[in-house]
């Protein structure tokens, strides 16, 4: 059964992940990540709140074909907290400094001395909901739709093809696999967007220089273009890289490693023996900070992507390198590698089109103090003021076609 759903997904994943289908979302990750400018401004600089607003934005469209509002509408905004909410406990059962991770005899302590094994169940029913809820508006989705529905949206498409759509909702192995798909998108897309806007209020002439970037490639007047092709901009592409390389998302402070994967067969790898059953890891940090590979590597310095796709030092020898290394590596890469570059990139191009980042008190950037131990590298939260580029008539104006374009796009029928 996970098999079907997998090879499913797989294949209809091609159409918005890869391809021609990373074109056809990027619209909606447009008028995402307008929204998020807007929203900055009418908050007054209240930016991590509604960073998880566009977190979950175009994951929530493309998975279940209906906007966040709906969400909200159905289930309160109560539905949000709780999502992120769901995040934060799974995280913490995820902690690789909760003992427990470290010497799994500790699994037999009981419950009473065990503070994770009580918060465990607390950490599934908030993903359950979580997931249910997008399941929900799933099948909503479909229903409004008819059979004829076609759209940006993954599991109505799936659940047309199924033959117990009534069922759907109660289907508990196929709302888990949905919604790990979701999860595996929102927050590492948040989190690493926060260390982006560390990186650049803490780098200023890195920020005027994507800056003078943007306005060549947008035009200085509003409003902005119909076609914004942000594949162009490639220095603001080198800022977005240079941060994943800086601070590798799965490179969590007590440790340089992402997660693990475990071999199902013996192997043997450049003269290594890798039995079966071993943990693999990637040392995602030691990559991204090897001398011998970058200039400089402890720096912030998008230049280096600028000026080679992989951000080697002169004359160093390239041959299989990735650019990045974050999003893993071999059959098990990310598949949502490009989808979160590319949306990154358009919601950043909009920010600094949009906004000066500039810090409000001090931003620190080190590896170990100035990000969490935890099982994500995320920064510790930092205060920033996005001050307006433009007038607030022209971002509402803005804000307005980025609404249009949102409904106009999950309305769309075959
Ligand atoms: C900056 C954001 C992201 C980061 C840093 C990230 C990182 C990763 C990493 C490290 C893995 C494990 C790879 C391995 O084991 O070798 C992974 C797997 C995965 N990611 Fe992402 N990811 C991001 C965004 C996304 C997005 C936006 C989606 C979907 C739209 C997505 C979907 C997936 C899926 C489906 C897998 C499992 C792949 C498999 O098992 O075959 N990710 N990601």
């Amino acid at each position: 059964m996970r098999n079907d759903y997998n090879n499913r997904l797989r294949a209809i994943s091609k159409h918005f992940l890869v391809g021609s289908g990373l074109s056809n979302v990027a619209p909606l990750q447009r008028a995402a990540g307008t929204q998020l400018v807007y929203s900055i401004l009418e908050s007054g600089n209240d930016w991590t709140e509604q960073l998880k607003f566009w977190g979950l934005s175009t994951p929530v469209a493309m998975m279940s074909g209906a906007p966040v509002e709906n969400f909200v509408r159905d289930f309160g905004k109560q539905w949000i907290d709780d999502y992120w909410l769901s995040q934060e406990l799974w995280a913490e059962m995820l902690d690789p400094t909760n003992q427990v991770n470290v010497f799994p005899a500790l699994r037999w302590v009981p419950s009473v001395f065990a503070k994770w094994k009580r918060r465990a169940p607390v950490a599934r029913k908030y993903l359950t909901e979580a997931y249910k809820g997008l399941m929900n508006q799933s099948i909503k989705s479909l229903e409004r739709h008819g059979g004829s529905f076609n759209s940006l949206s993954i599991i109505p498409k799936l659940l047309r093809e199924s033959p117990s759509l009534a069922n759907a909702h109660e289907d508990m192995e196929m709302t888990t696999f949905m919604g790990g798909i979701f999860d595996a998108a929102v927050g590492s897309s948040v989190m690493s967007f926060q260390t982006l806007i560390l990186a650049l209020a803490a780098h200023p002439e890195a920020q005027r220089r994507a800056q003078a970037e943007i306005d060549d490639g947008f035009g200085r007047d509003n409003p902005l273009p119909e076609h914004m092709d942000t594949g162009k901009l490639r220095y603001v592409n080198a800022c977005v890289l240079e941060a994943q390389r800086w601070r590798p998302l799965g490179a969590f402070a007590v440790g340089p490693f992402g997660l693990p994967r475990k071999s199902v067969v013996d192997e043997e790898v450049l003269g290594y023996h890798i039995p079966k059953g071993s943990s693999i890891l990637i040392n995602q940090w030691t990559i991204a900070h090897d001398p011998d590979f970058y200039e400089e590597p402890t720096c912030y310095n998008p230049d280096r992507f600028f000026r080679d796709p992989v951000g080697a030092k002169k004359g160093v020898k390239q041959e299989g390198r990735k650019a990045l290394y974050t999003f893993g590596a071999g059959r098990r890469e990310c598949a949502g590698k490009d989808f979160a570059l590319q949306n990154i990139r358009i919601a950043l191009s909009l920010i600094l089109w949009a906004f000066d980042i500039v810090p409000d008190g001090p931003l620190d950037v080190d590896a170990q103090k100035g990000f969490t131990p935890a099982i994500a590298m995320i920064p510790i939260p930092f205060k920033v003021k996005f001050v307006p580029r433009k007038g607030k008539k022209a971002l509402l104006e803005e804000k307005r076609r980025a609404d249009i374009m949102f409904s106009e796009m999950l309305g769309k029928e075959a």
